[in-house]
């Protein structure tokens, strides 16, 4: 199946709460995460949620191995969650640079919790059910933050640490953004 075009912000549809998938191992749902897949793998990304190649609904992947756009990331494996449900586990708030595959070319400094919960389900209905942290806990929340209409800009505290990447990082070879 095809690489879709990546909404990018600004996009109506990025802004919606995304619909919960309601039957699973279904050929459409197969169809959909293939396009996902086939997308994020096009755009080295390192997640991505239905909503970005304009479906609605409550499904997201991620996974970063070795990522050319963040070549210095924990690995995190690779994983596609439906209908996720996150819960903070505690108050630590870390702050890291994020980018998305829907605002091309940008990076910001964004909070996230330190360490979740969450649960969801595979796209054969089988339950996930996770307690990660770190860069793992950070993905996690901007991919499930898109299910919400949240794009990672409205997350930023300081817009001084908001701007582009190869001005932020002069140095990172960052070929896709
Ligand atoms: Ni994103």
């Amino acid at each position: 199946m095809p690489i879709r075009p990546v909404l990018r912000m600004g996009d109506p549809l990025l802004f919606q709460k995304a619909l919960p998938v309601k039957e699973f191992n279904t050929p459409e749902l197969h169809a959909v995460i293939e396009d996902m897949k086939d997308t994020m793998n096009f755009m080295n990304g390192a997640g991505i949620a239905a909503p970005q190649i304009g479906v609605s609904l409550r499904i997201v992947i991620f996974g970063v191995g070795i990522n050319p756009r963040y070549p210095d990331a924990e690995q995190v494996p690779y994983t596609i969650l439906i209908n996720p449900e996150i819960t903070p586990v505690g108050d630590d708030v870390e702050e890291g640079w994020e980018g998305c595959l829907s605002v091309p070319g940008m990076r910001g400094l964004v909070p996230r919790y330190q360490r979740l919960h969450y649960k969801g389900f595979d796209p054969y209905g089988s339950p996930i059910d996770r307690m990660v942290s770190g860069f793992h806990a950070r993905v996690v929340q901007h991919e499930c933050d898109h299910l919400d209409g949240i794009l990672y800009p409205m997350r930023i505290k300081n817009m001084t640490n908001f701007g582009y990447t190869d001005v932020l990082f002069p140095d990172l070879r960052v070929e896709d953004d």
